[in-house]
C-alpha cells in the first residue's frame, strides 16, 4: 500500500474512534439529565464507531500495511440543549463525510481498488447516518421545549438496536 495511503487510513482510524469517544461523552450528557433514551442512542452510535474504526484497521492490517492507533482527544462536555446535542451529530458526520469522500478521491488516484470498494461502503453508511440524525434534528425543532414530547421521542430512541457486523 502506498504511503500517503497508509498515512491517511491511520488518521481515518483515528478520527473514527474519536467519534466514539465524542458520542460516548455525548451519551454521558445524556444520562445526566436524565434522558435514558437518547442516551442508549449515543451508546449504539459509540458503538458503531468503534466497529468503524476495528474495520478499518483490520483493513490496514490485511494490507500488510502499519497501524498507528493515533491519540484521541479529550470531547466537549457542555452543551445547551437536546436539540444542540443531535446539531452537534449531524456536523460530526457531515465532516467525517468529507473524510471518507476524500479518502476515496486519494484511492482513486493512488487506483487501490481494494481500498475503493471498502470505502464504497462507508460511503453508503454516511448516507443513512446524516439522514438518520437529520430525522431526529428536525423531530427535535418540532417539538421545540414541549416536555412529554421530548419525553415520547427519548422513549423511541431508546429503542435502537445495537449495531450488526454487516451494519457497521
Ligand atoms: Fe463512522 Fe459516523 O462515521
Amino acid at each position: 500500500m502506498q504511503q500517503r495511503l497508509e498515512t491517511a487510513l491511520n488518521e481515518q482510524i483515528q478520527a473514527e474512534f474519536q467519534s466514539a469517544y465524542i458520542y460516548l461523552a455525548m451519551s454521558a450528557w445524556c444520562a445526566e439529565r436524565n434522558l435514558p433514551g437518547m442516551a442508549h442512542w449515543m451508546r449504539m452510535q459509540w458503538q458503531e464507531e468503534t466497529m468503524h474504526a476495528t474495520k478499518l484497521f483490520d483493513f490496514l492490517l490485511s494490507r500488510g500495511a502499519s497501524a498507528q492507533l493515533l491519540p484521541l482527544t479529550e470531547p466537549r462536555r457542555t452543551y445547551e440543549s437536546a436539540i444542540d446535542l443531535f446539531e452537534q451529530v449531524r456536523h460530526h458526520e457531515q465532516y467525517i463525510t468529507n473524510r471518507i469522500n476524500d479518502l476515496y478521491d486519494l484511492a482513486i488516484e493512488e487506483r487501490d481498488r481494494p481500498l475503493q470498494i471498502v470505502l464504497q461502503w462507508f460511503i453508503s453508511e454516511q448516507v443513512e447516518e446524516e439522514a438518520q440524525v437529520a430525522e431526529i434534528v428536525e423531530r427535535l425543532r418540532l417539538v421545540g421545549t414541549d416536555g412529554p414530547s421530548i419525553y415520547l421521542l427519548d422513549r423511541e430512541l431508546a429503542q435502537r438496536a445495537a449495531p450488526t457486523a454487516t451494519e457497521a
